[in-house]
């Protein structure tokens, strides 16, 4: 009985520290829909008299694949640290992979990205990514692109889980030239993970699904080593702080403050 009380005085001071948690994620103003998921990069821009970058996930995720950017193109999960340079996209890597005024997707050839000069008529064309702190007119608007996608309360305020699911979004994952051919590696059986403090329901955790947006190399070894289920321990904390599913999860995926996501009951 002490030791059930024990364990009950555990349970509700961890709950308590996460509540704590919760409402420092909260407090820190929430995006709005159209935000989550948006990079601002200047390693190199306004050093070099340019606007920053803006990359926005939601209009790139919506057709294609975690994986084929971040595995095969290169791009780093943590915004800012990819160093990408112009020479590197003039010479076709990182954004100049598909911006390249040459690739064509749905028929429509994608505009050009960086060049070692900006002559006058370029210069509509380097605003549409270094438009950082400008008033450039976007060819896509958020509200009415994602207009017929399903709704979710959080991030993007999309579930794209669903939206994949139902076909209202086809993801290219591989590009010619791109994607390199690699072992096929058996797809894992989807588990729960199990919490650490006994009596939490377990948590959901497709392997099958996760797959298909990210591809084995984006979470082992480097997020997850994988070797063995249960192995490494992680908390609820380190994934509020951005480690582990708090890498995706909080930043481009859904956010942390939709428990009952991962954690099929209350918690
Ligand atoms: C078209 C390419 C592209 C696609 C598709 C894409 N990303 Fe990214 N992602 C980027 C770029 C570019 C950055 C910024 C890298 C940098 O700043 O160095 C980034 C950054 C990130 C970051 C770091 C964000 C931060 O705030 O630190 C995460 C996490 C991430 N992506 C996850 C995902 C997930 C999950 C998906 C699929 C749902 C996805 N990305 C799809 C290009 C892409
Ligand atoms: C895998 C291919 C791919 C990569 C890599 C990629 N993009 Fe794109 N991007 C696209 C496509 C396709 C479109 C839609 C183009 C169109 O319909 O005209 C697009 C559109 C855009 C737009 C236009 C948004 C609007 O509403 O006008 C911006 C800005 C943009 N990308 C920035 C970037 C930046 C910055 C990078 C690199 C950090 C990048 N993209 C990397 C494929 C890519
Ligand atoms: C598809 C998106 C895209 C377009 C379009 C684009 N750029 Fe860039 N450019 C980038 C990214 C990403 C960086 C790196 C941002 C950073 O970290 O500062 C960059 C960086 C630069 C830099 C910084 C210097 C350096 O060595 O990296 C210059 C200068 C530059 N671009 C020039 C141009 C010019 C001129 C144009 C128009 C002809 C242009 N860019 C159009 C994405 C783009
Ligand atoms: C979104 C991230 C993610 C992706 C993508 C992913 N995994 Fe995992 N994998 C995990 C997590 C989380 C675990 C459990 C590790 C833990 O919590 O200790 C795991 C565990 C494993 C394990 C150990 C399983 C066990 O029962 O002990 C293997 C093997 C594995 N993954 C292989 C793969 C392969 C092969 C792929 C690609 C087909 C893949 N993973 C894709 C996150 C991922
Ligand atoms: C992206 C998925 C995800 C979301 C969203 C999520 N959790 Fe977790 N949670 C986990 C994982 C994974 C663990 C660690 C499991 C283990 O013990 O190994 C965990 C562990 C916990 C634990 C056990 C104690 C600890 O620190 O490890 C508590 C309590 C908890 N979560 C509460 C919450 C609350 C409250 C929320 C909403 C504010 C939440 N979780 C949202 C995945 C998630
Ligand atoms: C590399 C990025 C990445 C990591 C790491 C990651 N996820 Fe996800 N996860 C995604 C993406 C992308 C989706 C699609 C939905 C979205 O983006 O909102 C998703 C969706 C989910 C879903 C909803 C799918 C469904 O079955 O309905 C759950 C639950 C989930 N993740 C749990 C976890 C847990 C638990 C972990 C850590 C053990 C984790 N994820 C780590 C990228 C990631």
């Amino acid at each position: 009985m002490k030791r059930l009380l024990f364990a009950a005085v555990i349970v509700l001071s961890f709950s308590a520290s996460l509540v704590i948690a919760q409402e420092k994620v909260v407090k820190k103003k929430r995006p709005l829909p159209h935000d989550y998921g948006k990079v601002v990069m200047n390693n190199f821009s306004e050093s070099n008299k340019m606007s920053p970058v803006v990359f926005d996930h939601w209009l790139h995720r919506a057709k294609f694949a975690c994986k084929l950017c971040h595995a095969d193109i290169g791009f780093s999960l943590k915004a800012g640290s990819t160093g990408i340079r112009a020479a590197d996209n003039i010479s076709g890597y990182y954004c100049g992979t598909c911006h390249n005024g040459k690739m064509k997707i749905n028929d429509k050839t994608i505009f050009e990205s960086c060049k070692k000069e900006a002559l006058k008529e370029d210069k509509g064309t380097c605003d549409r990514c270094h438009s950082y702190g400008k008033d450039v007119k976007r060819e896509y608007n958020f509200a009415a692109f994602t207009a017929g996608l399903p709704k979710e309360r959080y991030g993007n305020g999309i579930d794209w889980e669903k939206a994949e699911r139902d076909g209202n979004i086809k993801l290219i994952s591989e590009l010619p030239g791109v994607t390199f051919k690699r072992k096929q590696m058996p797809v894992q059986k989807d588990f729960g993970l199990e919490p650490k403090i006994a009596g939490l329901p377990e948590i959901v955790f497709s392997h099958q699904k996760h797959n298909i947006w990210n591809g084995c190399d984006i979470c082992h070894p480097d997020i997850f080593a994988g070797v063995k289920k249960g192995a490494v321990k992680y908390s609820m904390t380190e994934i509020f702080d951005g480690k582990f599913c708090g890498v995706c999860h909080g930043t481009v995926s859904f956010p942390n403050i939709d428990c009952q996501r991962c954690h099929v009951k209350p918690v």
